[in-house]
C-alpha cells in the first residue's frame, strides 16, 4: 500500500474570512513585529511569496515597492513573508535596488517589512503552505486585515502566476467602501460606479425608502437594487482619515 495514504501529509489550518487574523512575532527587514497588534487601527495585506531571487517574485516586488504609497493613503500597510531568511530578503531585495529593471521601474527601493519566516511557522499559521502546491514553497497568498485585525479577504494564486496589483487595491477600496457606506459592490466595480444597497426588507431599510428618504435608490428586480455613489465621496473618506492621522 502507498505509505502516503497511511501517513498523509498533515493538512495546514487555514485561517477563514472573518476569523481574527492568527497572532505571531516575527523578525522583518524593518525589524521585530507583532502580528497584527502593531498594526491596529490601521489595514494590512499580508502576502506571501515563494522565494527570493526568482523573477516572478521579483516583478511583484518592484510593483507593490512602486504602489506602497497608494495603499498607505487608503490607510493600509503592507507585510510581505517567504520562507527564506532575513540574510536572503536583504540580499534580495538589494539585488533588486542595485541591477533590476522591469518596465519602466528601477532602483526600487522595497521599505515594506518583509518576514523571516525560515521555520515556516508563520505560512502554517496563515495556510501559505499547500503540499500540493509546494511543500517548501509559499503560495502567492494575499490576507486582507481589517484595522480590529479581522481577515476580510482572502486570494490565493499559484507559482507560476504574478499577482494583478491594481485588483488588490480594488478589492481593499470595495472592502473600505461597504463598510463606510453600508453597501455591496457589483462584478468589476470600480469607484464611481453605483453600488448595491441591502434589500428593503433589511432592519429600517424599508421604513427609509417608503418614507422617500433615499431617493437615488433604483431596483432592477425586488431584490436588486442599487443607487449611485460618487468616487468623490469615497475619496473623501481616505482624505479625512489622512489627516487624522496627520494632524
Ligand atoms: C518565481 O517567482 O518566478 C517563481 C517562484 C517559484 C516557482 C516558480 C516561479
Amino acid at each position: 500500500m502507498d505509505s502516503n495514504l497511511l501517513n498523509p501529509t498533515p493538512i495546514p489550518a487555514m485561517p477563514r474570512i472573518g476569523d481574527n487574523a492568527p497572532v505571531f512575532e516575527a523578525e522583518t527587514t524593518q525589524g521585530h513585529i507583532n502580528f497584527p497588534a502593531d498594526y491596529a487601527g490601521k489595514w494590512v495585506i499580508l502576502f506571501s511569496h515563494p522565494a527570493d531571487f526568482t523573477p516572478v517574485c521579483t516583478t511583484e516586488f518592484m510593483t507593490f515597492a512602486t504602489m506602497e504609497q497608494e495603499f498607505q493613503n487608503l490607510n493600509c500597510q503592507l507585510v510581505g513573508l517567504s520562507i527564506d531568511s532575513i540574510y536572503s530578503h536583504i540580499a534580495w531585495l538589494r539585488t533588486i535596488k542595485e541591477k533590476i529593471a522591469f518596465r519602466d521601474m528601477k532602483n526600487v527601493e522595497v521599505t515594506f517589512p518583509l518576514i523571516d519566516d525560515i521555520r515556516m511557522e508563520v505560512a502554517m499559521k496563515y495556510g501559505m503552505i499547500q503540499p500540493n502546491e509546494s511543500n517548501t514553497k509559499a503560495v502567492r497568498a494575499v490576507f486582507f486585515i481589517d484595522p480590529v485585525g479581522k481577515i476580510r479577504a482572502i486570494i490565493y494564486y499559484p507559482l507560476s502566476t504574478g499577482r494583478n496589483f491594481e485588483e488588490l487595491k480594488r478589492v481593499l477600496i470595495a472592502l473600505q467602501t461597504a463598510d463606510a457606506f453600508g453597501v455591496a459592490t457589483p462584478a468589476d466595480w470600480k469607484p464611481g460606479d453605483d453600488v448595491i444597497v441591502p434589500p428593503a426588507g433589511s432592519c429600517g431599510v424599508a421604513k427609509e425608502r417608503m418614507q422617500g428618504k433615499d431617493e437615488q435608490v433604483y431596483c432592477v428586480d425586488w431584490f436588486f437594487c442599487m443607487k449611485p455613489l460618487e468616487k468623490e465621496k469615497i475619496d473623501t473618506l481616505f482624505v479625512r482619515k489622512n489627516e487624522i492621522v496627520l494632524n
